[in-house]
């Protein structure tokens, strides 16, 4: 499967990028930047990323089969995030529903997928690589890949394997492969966890990932399968 690249050393941010010019853009084109001066994360937040240290991208796609799947691409993506990172030999890999991918109890890369369906989607990735101090006040710890090795490690290889592996995963879309992973590396299961669902605030425990990839809340003798969210975790 075809794919094409651009990268920028500054860019307000990737995401934004892909959205403003997708209509000239064809399905799986890569962005990527050293930096971005207005990087955004889930939920209005802000992506701050030291320059030049980590990975920073998204991708576009146009394709209408695929798009059809497209509650589920920020899913896979992030199974290809953890897969790489395992061929790092960095112990700990796994992920936190729905496409925060974790290292213990840090947070190493984020997702955010935009579009305007069925047009297009845009999945943006960032990933913690080279740095090695965060700013104070994150929401949650976060680490990096060379925090982890103890070593710096080449952003452009990781880029290359991560591209191409993201590319093979969404085109051959063998989704039980991807779900096994899923559910072999998930974060959140048997923690217990805050929700809003409906309206309705739920607590419970994970106890697992369905086959649509939904997340299974056993609240009182409720399962819920939750498709969105923010997911709190209580002590
Ligand atoms: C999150 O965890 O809140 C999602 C973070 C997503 C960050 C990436 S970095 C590349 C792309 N461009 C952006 O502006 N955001 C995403």
């Amino acid at each position: 499967m075809n794919y094409h690249e651009l990268h920028f050393d500054e860019i307000d941010s990737t995401n934004t990028y892909l959205k403003n010019t997708y209509k000239l853009l064809g399905n799986f084109t890569f962005v990527s930047a050293d930096y971005q001066s207005s990087g955004k994360g889930r939920n209005d937040r802000t992506w701050t990323s030291e320059k030049g240290e980590n990975l920073m991208f998204s991708f576009l796609i146009k394709d209408e089969e695929l798009i059809k799947q497209s509650p589920i691409i920020s899913l896979l993506s992030a199974v290809e995030v953890a897969k790489v990172l395992e061929t790092y030999k960095i112990k700990g890999v796994s992920i936190k529903w729905p496409n925060d991918v974790f290292i213990g109890d840090k947070k190493v890369c984020g997702i955010l997928a935009e579009g305007q369906l069925p047009n297009f989607m845009v999945v943006g990735v960032g990933i913690n690589v080279n740095q090695k101090v965060f700013p104070d006040g994150l929401r949650r710890p976060a680490t990096s890949v060379s925090l982890e090795l103890k070593k710096d490690i080449n952003v452009n290889e990781l880029k290359e394997v991560l591209f191409h592996n993201i590319v093979n995963s969404l085109s051959n879309l063998d989704i039980n492969k991807s779900l096994e992973y899923f559910r072999s590396h998930n974060y959140l299961l048997g923690k217990r966890v805050k929700v809003m669902f409906d309206n309705q605030e739920f607590i419970g425990e994970v106890a697992g990932v369905d086959d649509s990839f939904c997340l299974q809340i056993k609240s009182n003798s409720i399962l819920l399968h939750v498709d969105s969210g923010e997911i709190e975790i209580l002590k």
